[in-house]
């Protein structure tokens, strides 16, 4: 597999916790999105480390095409368009 499945077209919003350690999904299996549940096993993807320096709301990215995993860029926006077309046209 050269492309991540597209979990989600939006990015999913998480409350986390400071001084706690995410494994962001980033093969776009996972059954507990936007985490790891070990899925990527047989892909040649690895999930991507998060560490919360603070309590806050952040955003993974759920479409996993982002430049900055493990948050959204908003790459989401361009390539939900491409999406849609690629099923429409
Ligand atoms: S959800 Fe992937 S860039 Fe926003």
């Amino acid at each position: 597999m050269s492309k991540p499945a597209r979990a989600s077209d939006t990015p999913y919003p998480v409350e986390v916790e400071s001084g706690k350690t995410y494994f962001w999904c980033a093969c776009g299996q996972s059954k507990i999105q936007p985490f790891c549940d070990g899925s990527h096993k047989d892909t040649n993807f690895t999930p991507v480390k998060y560490e919360a320096t603070e309590s806050q709301k952040v955003f993974f990215c759920g479409c996993k095409l982002t430049e900055s995993q493990p948050m959204c860029d908003g790459t989401h926006k361009e390539t939900e368009r491409v999406h849609q077309s690629l099923l429409f046209d």
